[in-house]
């Protein structure tokens, strides 16, 4: 599962200038684009079924007087079938919290729309030896009061927060201690069936050169992927990559 995260990056014109590059063949179930709202309905509209297209946000409430927020129904009818919650970049600059994070994560499950959860440490927590701690907290808080059934439809990206848009990928063998931790958690949430099929991506400057290392390892599912998702070259790269180990 190879998840394109295009931040506040293209106007309607430049996302379908990206997938008329986007090579046929390449298309697929597994790869995901999370777009700006403005160029949602475009997007889904020229992808069709050929790849699954997304929000970066959504709210937690069904409707009703919430100034600038876009709800579940209205990203469906764009075209929409996911959605990144609790990004990083939303806890730090937009205030969310654990708590509303989690109700924006029942909240599309109740309504058939998947969730992709993001998780992940500060450089100074991981400095401080909070990592476990921190991921734990985010991760359990965040999947409160899922059913087994809910929960599977889920996703889980761990993005290490020092590791975004620096150029600094966590390594291979980081990265994968990490995924298990978090796995080993939805394990004693849930059952070791369930936690094998969840999937746990790694986000944080993946590229056409760490993607390698990366997928290569047993509890990695796929990647969020940043910069490297808004050039069709390198994004295609990377699909190409993953695909040789995981399929
Ligand atoms: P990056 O962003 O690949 O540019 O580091 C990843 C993300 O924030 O999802």
């Amino acid at each position: 599962m190879i998840v394109g995260n295009w931040k506040m990056h293209k106007t309607i014109a430049e996302a379908l200038e990206f997938l008329k590059k986007l090579p046929s063949g390449l298309c697929a179930e597994d790869i995901y684009l999370a777009v700006p709202f403005t160029a949602l309905s475009s997007v889904a509209d020229a992808a069709g079924t050929k790849l699954k297209v997304g929000a970066q946000n959504v709210s937690e409430h069904k409707e009703g007087a919430y100034t600038g927020e876009i709800s579940i129904r209205m990203l469906k009818e764009a075209g929409a079938t996911f959605s990144l919650v609790g990004h990083s970049e939303r806890r730090t600059y937009y205030h969310e919290t654990n708590q509303s994070i989690a109700h924006k994560l029942k909240a599309c499950l109740q309504q058939g729309f998947k969730p992709i959860l993001c998780i992940g440490e500060t450089a100074s927590e991981r400095k401080a030896g909070h990592t476990q701690a921190v991921l734990e907290k985010q991760l359990s808080e965040g999947i409160q009061g899922l059913t087994s059934e809910e929960v599977l439809c889920l996703a889980v990206a761990y993005e290490p927060v020092w590791a975004i848009g620096t150029g600094h990928t966590a390594t291979a063998e980081m990265a994968q201690e990490t995924h298990k931790l978090c796995r080993e958690l939805l394990k004693k949430r849930y059952t070791a069936d369930i936690a094998a099929k969840i999937p746990i991506l790694y986000g944080g400057s993946v590229n056409p050169n760490s993607i390698e290392q990366i997928i290569q390892q047993p509890d990695i599912d796929g990647a969020l992927v940043g910069g490297a998702s808004l050039e069709v070259d390198s994004f295609v790269k990377i699909v190409t990559i993953a695909r040789e180990y995981k399929s």
